[in-house]
């Protein structure tokens, strides 16, 4: 079977870059899933589809013509890597995140990226719920103030405004939605490493991450 590599956490623990550098080292194709949520997301208001309606939700997530192409996401044909990363897209993905239709509706999409030679993914049920059998299972924390000022810098960097207290304000109620749903609750597997990258930059915690899969 095709390796994969999981890599769960909450958020802004910098899953998403080490996953894809993890995967660039390997030569091996690269999952972002959060990026489903938030696509889901995007489609839904795109579409006028309210943030309620699951059976609509779980449509829209069917029925995404996405591709993943150089670094860029494509929706519909439409350049929307910058768009994604937007806050309100990652609240509204987090609001509609718990439903299950939704989530079943991504199942099936998640599983048909483990192709050779092996698949490095991140999000919050990776190792739990999607790729129970994943190689390698990586539970990535950091505290939430470290966590607060790199989502910070990022947006900062992409030219977004940011304010770091509503940040903080917001990881806080994302913590709190991903760890206490019913559904695929936010949870290291019973066999994931736990990696905190609070004192790490991002070539440290990849290096961590090799090490692990290279023993
Ligand atoms: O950047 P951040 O970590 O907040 O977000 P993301 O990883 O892009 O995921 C967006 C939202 O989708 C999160 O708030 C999660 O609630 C949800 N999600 C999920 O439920 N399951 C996943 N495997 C990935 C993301």
């Amino acid at each position: 079977t095709v390796p994969v590599i999981a890599i769960d956490g909450p958020t802004a623990s910098g899953k998403g870059t080490v996953a894809a550098r993890v995967a660039d080292v390997l030569g091996w194709t690269v999952l972002d899933s959060g990026a489903l949520y938030r696509l889901s997301a995007l489609s839904a208001l795109k579409k006028g589809v309210a943030d309620t309606d699951e059976n609509a939700l779980a449509d829209i997530a069917r029925q995404l013509d996405i591709r993943f192409q150089d670094g860029k996401v494509l929706l519909d044909n439409d350049d929307v890597t910058e768009q994604l990363r937007q806050e309100h897209i990652g609240e509204m993905a987090s609001r509609i995140a718990p439903l299950p239709p939704l989530r079943d509706a991504l199942l099936e999409r998640q599983r048909a990226f483990r192709q050779a030679p092996g698949l490095v993914c991140d999000g919050r049920d990776m190792g739990t719920v999607v790729f129970p059998d994943a190689s390698l299972k990586i539970f990535l924390v950091a505290d939430v103030d470290a966590r607060a000022q790199r989502r910070y810098n990022q947006l900062i960097e992409k030219g977004f405004s940011a304010n770091l207290g509503d940040l903080l304000k917001d990881l806080k109620t994302r913590d709190d939605r991903d760890q206490n749903r019913s559904v695929a609750p936010l949870k290291p597997a019973a066999d994931a490493i736990i990696v905190d990258s609070s004192g790490l930059d991002i070539s440290q915690t990849v290096d961590r991450i090799l090490t692990h899969w290279r023993n």
